[in-house]
């Protein structure tokens, strides 16, 4: 994965780590919370997928399908406490980075690639979430779907990148914890890195068109830097 000029993250379970969350709170949340957070996280996309595909005027920012999804997650499991909704709700605009995020994007800096963040999320709460993971400086451009009203893996979303750096997908790379947007990003032309941190099963025929990794480590290595 050479001659790359620019570098592209997803977000949320990328560089930041959306269990958080639900993690700080799990002494309240009781032994489900693992559970909890992954149905949360699950109706969250799913909620971005159904409202793409129902087209652009049935459109809600990520922000707002995070908070609907949180409210569905909480009914399932019966937890009724407001407060606590409330709080974890806003833990997620305040998200902890991977322990190597850090360090990897100023290897990435040092080396002069540029560096962005593509995500799903309403512009707001990245801005929050990149702030408080110290990953601001780190950054040269954070896009949000929200330009183009629609979500990944639209190719509409991909393109935002290109359109920024002034580079064919090709030139750069994608990287991203969910099987789902490797695929996309793949199917749209970046080279891409697929950030397995649990170790989930390979899905969307990703073996051997996308590079594996365990965590972020190996990067500034894949890129030949
Ligand atoms: C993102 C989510 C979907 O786009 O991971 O950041």
């Amino acid at each position: 994965m050479q001659h790359v000029r620019a570098v592209v993250f997803d977000a949320y379970g990328t560089l930041l780590d959306l269990h958080a969350a639900m993690r700080r709170y799990a002494g309240r949340l009781g032994p489900d919370w693992q559970q909890i957070s992954a149905d949360w996280r699950m109706k969250q996309v799913e909620y971005s997928w159904v409202r793409s595909l129902a087209g652009a005027t049935h459109h809600r920012d990520f922000w707002r399908l995070t908070e609907e999804a949180l409210v569905w997650a909480a009914a399932r499991h019966d937890i009724h406490d407001a407060e606590l909704l409330a709080e974890i709700l806003m833990a997620y605009r305040h998200l902890d980075a991977y322990p190597e995020v850090p360090v990897i994007l100023r290897q990435l800096r040092d080396k002069g690639l540029p560096r962005a963040i593509l995500s799903n999320g309403e512009p707001g709460m990245l801005r929050d979430a990149v702030q408080t993971a110290g990953l601001t400086d780190l950054l040269n451009a954070v896009f949000s779907v929200e330009s183009v009203g629609v979500f990944k893996p639209d190719p509409r979303v991909y393109q935002l990148a290109g359109a920024h750096f002034g580079l064919a997908a090709s030139q750069m790379a994608f990287i991203s914890s969910n099987p789902w947007d490797a695929f996309g990003a793949h199917a749209f032309g970046f080279k891409v890195v697929w950030v397995n941190r649990t170790g989930q099963r390979a899905e969307y025929d990703l073996h051997g068109k996308v590079t594996e990794v365990k965590d972020l480590t190996a990067l500034t290595g894949l890129l030949g830097l």
